[in-house]
């Protein structure tokens, strides 16, 4: 068995509290990475997935404290931007600059294969009002003091799509983890509420999952974004979204891969007070229900038994 660890929207490098749907406390961020750090030492994991909003202030320093707080983690890591990081030019030249020597091939789009899984990180871009696509955002998000981007929409440019066709054609026999910032789906019914202020999802999240589809390999899709727990398996591919670090429950993914299947594990830190901090009483659903919790994905590396699932006829590069 070897492990990964999947960490999102940790919003750091911001001195700004606020609320979504518990009490946002990015200022607890140092103590809380911390404690990551401790907690992590025991895990040993093989390296940590940070999919996007990894900082929420928009200057050099708050990036360049982003990065330093994820090193100080000890483990490889491999980042990947949210709105929060990519907003403006500015910040996407940041982010590079930054995490450049983490980032294959210093891009923000990219590939790599751990032992036996393959993984696949996406930049989506955003939807303008015109219904443009553009990797930044309209001039109205470029509030540094913003926290809410309501509102906003983001799609996957069609060249990402192409990318990850060939991508994924061409390691169309080690099983695959897509990862987005923003999930693909929207959060389920089930964990829908009055009340609950939800962040979005890709525009085009349905066109992503039906080439997903398409390579039978591709068994999971990792996201974060809307700030709480989901896990929702759907046609063949397990949907994974992680709830943020600065707001309860303040968890993230011990992610177990095993020589035929795949467990995912969720887990608190070991000082519980930050994501008591953070609750609001009765908003606690940000945890999500069991089955948001914890997931086998079985049959990962089934060697010659690989279940073909039906290809669809539509046209993925529309
Ligand atoms: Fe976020
Ligand atoms: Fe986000």
């Amino acid at each position: 068995m070897w492990r990964f660890i999947h960490l999102t929207d940790t919003h750091l490098g911001s001195m700004v509290d606020g609320e979504w749907n518990n009490r946002f406390l990015c200022t607890m961020m140092p103590e809380v990475m911390r404690c990551l750090r401790r907690d992590l030492a025991k895990l040993r994991p093989d390296f940590i997935l940070v999919t996007g909003d990894i900082a929420s202030h928009q200057s050099r320093d708050a990036v360049f404290a982003a990065r330093d707080l994820l090193d100080s983690l000890g483990f490889p890591y491999y980042p990947m931007g949210g709105n929060h990081d990519f907003p403006s030019e500015r910040m996407r030249e940041w982010f590079i600059e930054a995490f450049h020597s983490h980032l294959p091939g210093g891009d923000t789009v990219y590939s790599f294969t751990h032992k036996n899984l393959h993984f696949c990180v996406l930049d989506a871009w955003w939807k303008w009002r015109d219904d443009s696509l553009c990797p930044v955002a309209e001039q109205s998000f470029h509030d540094p003091a913003a926290i809410s981007m309501h509102g906003a929409r983001w799609a996957l440019p069609p060249h990402e799509f192409a990318w990850l066709e060939d991508d994924l054609a061409a390691h169309s026999g080690v099983p695959a983890i897509v990862a987005t910032h923003y999930p693909a789906i929207a959060i389920p019914r089930r964990l829908r509420r009055a009340g609950l202020r939800d962040a979005g999802h890709l525009d085009n999240g349905d066109i992503l999952v039906e080439m997903c589809r398409c390579h039978p390999q591709v068994k999971a899709v990792f996201s974060g974004h809307v700030h709480m727990h989901i896990i929702e398996p759907l046609d063949g591919i397990t949907h994974v979204i992680t709830g943020s670090m600065p707001e309860f429950p303040c968890e993230y993914r011990d992610v177990r891969v095993y020589d035929n299947h795949i467990e995912i594990h969720t887990c608190s830190l070991s000082d519980t007070s930050f994501a008591g901090r953070s609750l609001i009483p009765n908003r606690d659903y940000t945890a999500g229900m069991p089955e948001d919790r914890n997931v086998v994905i079985p049959q990962v590396f089934p060697g010659d038994d690989v279940v073909q699932r039906p290809h669809s006829q539509r046209d993925l590069h529309a």
